[in-house]
């Protein structure tokens, strides 16, 4: 057994998937943009009503492996599955908020327009917006702080404005998977809390959430779970037993902020004085 499949934990999933479809299931992806795939051989269990960190250095195929589980880029191998069905079937369930910089912010759109495209998988091909619908959208840019944008251009918000109508679009979907490629990349504190509480109600309502994060010192507080990537899973897990020091130093290397892992894994203190007897807790 390679190191790697050493450390990916146990799938309980393995045994659960017969009774309740995994909101995302992947086997065996590779995807190569090259001669050097940027994603080998990745199986990712993804648990219902939690939050997931997939984590990584840049340059990990972090992104890729989101753009390969929905199929905007091609893989050159692997299974997707969606609440237990192909992804084509499930599309509507799933809402995708892409990396920031990857979008083209020029065309000529309010920020509620924005937010009224994620109806439209709803509508179908002939429905239209009714009021309701227009009240739907307001209410989500209400919920990330952006109702006062309602009528700006998109391309004349800031980043983590941007960044949060983005996110009400995806709120408007109401999807049960929520897919973000690093939803706090360049937002400041208030508007990093502001997403924080909407991904966190959205679990609360046991929806589905899949974040790529980069700030390691935050993991265990937002995050349920982490899927840590180097090109090939090294681990995957709850917080508790997978977000370990040697699943970071593995996937990271010397890529480690100074002091970062002393703060995040502090020592236990001085070793014990040792004992004369066994005693009966030990
Ligand atoms: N369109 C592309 N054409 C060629 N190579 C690409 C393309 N997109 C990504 N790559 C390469 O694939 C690898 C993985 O890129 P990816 O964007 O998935 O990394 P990432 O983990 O999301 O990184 P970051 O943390 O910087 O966002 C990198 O080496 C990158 O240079
Ligand atoms: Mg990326």
């Amino acid at each position: 057994m390679t190191q790697a499949a050493a450390m990916m934990s146990p799938l309980p999933s393995e045994q659960a998937s017969a009774a309740v479809p995994l909101p995302l299931k992947v086997r065996g992806m590779t995807v190569s943009y090259g001669a050097t795939p940027a994603v080998f051989s990745a199986d990712m269990d993804i648990a219902p009503g939690a939050m997931t960190a997939i984590i990584g250095p840049n340059g990990a195929g972090k992104s890729t492996l989101l753009k390969a589980t929905l199929g905007i880029i091609p893989r050159l191998s692997g299974q997707v599955e969606v609440f237990g069905q192909p992804l084509d079937r499930v599309r509507a369930r799933i809402a995708y908020v892409p990396q920031r910089a990857s979008v083209d912010w020029d065309f000529p759109t309010r920020a509620l327009d924005v937010v009224e495209m994620g109806l439209y998988r709803q509508l179908g091909l002939l429905g239209r917006l009714t009021r309701q619908h227009r009240s739907l959208a307001r209410d989500c840019l209400d919920r990330v702080g952006m109702a006062d944008f309602a009528g700006r251009q998109i391309g004349q918000l800031s980043g983590g404005q941007q960044q949060r109508v983005f996110l009400a679009r995806a709120l408007a979907q109401g999807a049960d998977l929520y897919m973000l490629d690093e939803p706090f990349a360049g937002v400041d504190a208030a508007t990093e809390k502001a997403i924080i509480d909407v991904l966190k109600s959205l679990k609360d309502e046991g929806r589905t959430i899949l974040a790529v994060h980069h700030d390691l010192s935050t993991v265990p507080d937002y995050f349920d779970n982490v899927f840590i990537i180097n090109r090939s899973p090294v681990a995957a897990g709850p917080v508790a037993t997978a977000f370990t020091e040697t699943a970071l130093q593995s996937a990271y290397g010397g890529r480690l902020a100074t002091g970062l892992l002393d703060q995040l894994f502090p020592s236990a203190g001085p070793a014990p004085m040792p004992q004369p007897f066994p005693t009966l807790d030990a």
